[in-house]
């Protein structure tokens, strides 16, 4: 099957952007399927960088198609300053190569107003969000209270879906605040959008199932990371959407058969960013020096991102439920010049070690890694870059070899450096017989 799937198995911030903006050469359709405008896909190219939030990673290069699935929550203004952004830079997003499910949902201004407003009611549950509405939307979805992209074109349709929507959410936003959303005004400025993307909005799921049986390689790009999926993630402090590789045929519209090869992808160390248990923290001046070295600060809402040491204990559990063959590794860069690494191989919790990932957030919360500890490298690995991965300091490659060793399956791609250039492949080539 020629498709690949490319997942973060940590909490987000893997270099995904990165890994698929590699692969989108050989490959003609890239699918975003899930998440939203939270996300933020950093590719540096030509000595610019790009953050894309919502259009897929592979639109840098032409003559790609770019779809964004019914599984996303497509925030409207997001996209559209998004595809303009992308025109200031000379890259001009055409309906040829920008596709939109009709299905997708879409997130309005009430769920952004939503979101922030549950993160700062005193004595709520704050998750760290990052504030762009995706939560109630997907909430909406499920309640059946959403409005769809399709729902932008048909405005009686479009007035009754609003409505129903904000019976609920007015009651709680005049309650806090004397403010609520005027339904004719929601329904005005979602029409406008509506027009805008209407060259855009497809049926995303036919085109993906048209081009794997046309024989064409299709790319599913992940958003967030494993450990955020809101089933198998830290819940609650996870994003609302199937992070995992669940969230692929749901969100593309496929049969989970067409997924040909899963690429996970993780940082050689691990970050998060918002709330919730994080076990292989480093809360001292190792976490700051990773965060420094690793530029480590949100590329949606600039938040600084906690640091820790690689917890190979989370990542087999990624790794299990997502059915990653290979492993994308990146940032090994930023470790150059630490004495010596560690890796968290097991936990503690109570009187017991276990190696398996704990679903209850306390326990989580009370674990305590257990490190293994190897030496570092003095080297800047950058230069490495030309010398290919043989070139790679020993200590490095003994790293690589153990976090191997430690996940259980290979790492096939090694990052060492922001550019095109500096991404070290092991394989000739990832995709699928
Ligand atoms: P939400 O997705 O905005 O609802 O945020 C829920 C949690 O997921 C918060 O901890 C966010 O920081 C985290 N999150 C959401 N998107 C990303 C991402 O792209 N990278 C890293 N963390 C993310």
């Amino acid at each position: 099957m020629p498709s690949l799937a490319v997942i973060g198995i940590q909490w987000g911030d893997e270099g995904k952007g990165k890994i698929i903006d590699a692969l989108t050469p050989s490959a003609d359709v890239i699918v975003r399927y899930q998440g939203g405008a939270n996300a933020g896909h950093t590719i540096v190219a030509d000595g610019r960088t790009t953050v894309l939030h919502l259009v897929p990673s592979g639109v840098l290069h032409a003559g790609k198609r770019c779809l964004i699935g019914n599984g996303v929550v497509v925030d409207p203004q997001a996209l559209l300053d998004e595809i303009d952004g992308l025109a200031a830079q000379g890259v001009t997003v055409t309906p040829a190569s920008l596709a939109v499910s009709e299905r997708a949902h879409v997130v309005m201004p009430y769920h952004k107003r939503l979101d922030q407003l549950r993160e700062s009611l005193p004595g709520g549950q704050k998750i760290g969000t990052t504030g762009r509405g995706i939560g109630p939307c997907y909430a909406d979805k499920i309640a059946r209270l959403g409005v769809r992209i399709c729902d932008l074109f048909d405005p009686e349709h479009l007035r009754r879906r609003v409505e129903s929507a904000l019976v609920e959410k007015n009651l709680l936003f005049r309650a806090h605040s004397a403010f609520d959303f005027d339904v004719d005004e929601v329904v005005r400025e979602a029409a406008a959008y509506g027009d805008r993307l209407r060259p855009y909005v497809a049926d995303t799921s036919r085109l993906v199932d048209d081009a794997l049986d046309g024989g064409e390689k299709v790319v599913f790009e992940g958003a967030q990371g494993a450990l955020l999926d809101i089933d198998f993630g830290t819940y609650p402090y996870v994003t609302s959407s199937n992070a995992g590789i669940g969230g692929i045929p749901v969100g593309a519209g496929i049969s989970p058969a067409r997924v040909g090869r899963v690429i996970g992808v993780a940082k050689g160390y691990a970050t998060r960013v918002g709330e919730g248990p994080f076990p292989s923290e480093q809360r001292n001046a190792l976490g700051d020096r990773l965060r420094e070295v690793g530029r480590e600060f949100g590329a949606t809402t600039g938040r600084p991102r906690r640091c820790g040491w690689f917890d190979a204990v989370a990542a087999r559990h990624a790794v299990r439920f997502c059915g990653v063959d290979a492993i994308a590794l990146t940032k090994l860069d930023v470790l150059s010049g630490l004495d010596e690494l560690k890796v968290a191989v097991a936990y503690r919790l109570g009187g017991s070690v276990i190696d398996r990932f704990p679903a209850s957030i306390r326990d989580l919360a009370a674990v305590e890694p257990v490190f293994e500890t190897l030496p570092g490298w003095r080297e800047a690995l950058g230069p490495a870059a030309a010398l290919g991965y043989d070139g790679l300091p020993a200590a490095a490659r003994d790293y690589i070899a153990f976090l191997e060793g430690a996940v259980g399956v290979p790492v096939e791609m090694v990052s060492v450096g922001a550019g095109r250039e500096a991404l070290l492949l092991r394989t000739a080539s990832p995709w699928p017989d």
